[in-house]
């Protein structure tokens, strides 16, 4: 079934898919690698600045490496789910410390740096290599799962090892490796712009004649997902101490959960826990902001921001922190909520 597929998908690419973003065209794979992490789970055009600012201030590994953590977290504010900016340090420290500086030249090896998983390796080695290793992100197992009616729950290790199969199966022969780069932005693309979750746009769809999803007239019935995603609710009080001179107080959070390692206001569990952290004689001093919601990827946040109007002498205020000037503050990694709140003033 569904042989020469790959011909259509290259073909496809050069008629409809998204040509002339920065990344494309280029074989280095740092720019490659760069791009691919920051598009894991963010959107192209939230991406094109980030990319930007990221290769003005790092324009090679080298640079990267040498930086501090803290400064890449900087650039990082606002893309959300850090870990993939810390990961993305240490991945360019292995690369200049076990690599000499040059990324390595094949997806199982590239698999073993820190942060990037098989598919973000079969990425970069089909994007700079020609190599023919199969992608296999949420976008293109949508589509196979599609194209291949596929009944098992993508959620299962078992079902990823077979479409995985199914990946390799269609890739192009040896014969066109040249073609890898195209079919490999091809699949992005189909899945990105055409083979939507809720609504794809079967009539635009170059593969809908070998779609067997399309033939049964149920395309989003596929992927399976038999589990649900449970999503939770918290609520989190949070003590924003702002000192006369506009300087604010700001507590790195732990190493895991909410927002690790990042610098944050102050939370609390409730808004007595929060008032119990400020001298009763200051209880004049704090002022209720209205409260906000925040979706995060499991979970809906709900902040309640308590702003402390502090005079005089800047005493410590709570935790592991310290006082931050209004210039330090913006240059800090900071969750996306608690810039907003801190911007808007
Ligand atoms: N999403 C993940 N990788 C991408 C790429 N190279 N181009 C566009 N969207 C993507």
């Amino acid at each position: 079934m569904v042989n020469g597929l790959w011909r259509r998908l290259v073909t496809w690419q050069g008629d409809h898919g998204r040509k002339g973003l920065p990344w494309q065209g280029s074989r280095d794979p740092y720019r490659v690698w760069l791009s691919e992490v920051m598009l894991q789970q963010t959107q192209v055009a939230t991406v094109l600045d980030y990319f930007a600012r990221f290769l003005e201030r790092f324009p090679d590994v080298t640079v990267l490496a040498e930086a501090p953590l803290d400064e890449v977290l900087g650039l990082w504010s606002g893309l959300g789910y850090y870990s993939r900016a810390r990961n993305l340090h240490r991945c360019a420290q292995s690369v200049v410390q076990q690599h000499g500086g040059v990324f390595p030249g094949t997806a199982a090896e590239l698999a073993q740096l820190p942060g990037i998983g098989p598919s973000t390796a079969a990425a970069v080695a089909a994007f700079c290599f020609d190599e023919r290793a199969a992608i296999l992100d949420g976008n293109v197992k949508r589509v196979l799962a599609r194209v291949l009616a596929f009944p098992g729950d993508v959620g299962t290790l078992a079902a990823q090892r077979e479409l995985w199969a199914h990946a390799t199966t269609l890739l192009p022969g040896k014969a066109d490796a040249a073609e890898m780069p195209r079919y490999t932005q091809a699949l992005m693309d189909l899945g990105a712009t055409v083979c939507l979750a809720r609504n794809p746009v079967c009539g635009r769809c170059p593969l809908r004649a070998d779609c067997r999803a399309w033939q049964k007239g149920t395309p989003t019935a596929y992927p399976v997902k038999t589990k649900r995603l449970t999503r939770s609710t918290q609520s989190l009080w949070l003590l924003w101490a702002r000192h006369a001179d506009g300087s604010v107080w700001l507590v790195r959070r732990p190493e895991t959960g909410i927002w690790a390692g990042l610098y944050a206001l102050p939370a609390f569990d409730s808004d007595e826990a929060l008032r119990a952290a400020v001298p009763t004689a200051e209880d004049a001093a704090l002022a209720e902001r209205p409260a906000f919601k925040h979706v995060l990827t499991h979970r809906d946040l709900h902040l309640h921001p308590v702003v402390w109007s502090v005079n005089g002498a800047r005493k410590p205020v709570v935790g592991d922190g310290r006082w931050f000037a209004a210039a330090e503050w913006r240059s800090l990694g900071l969750p996306a909520p608690i810039r907003r709140l801190l911007e808007a003033g």
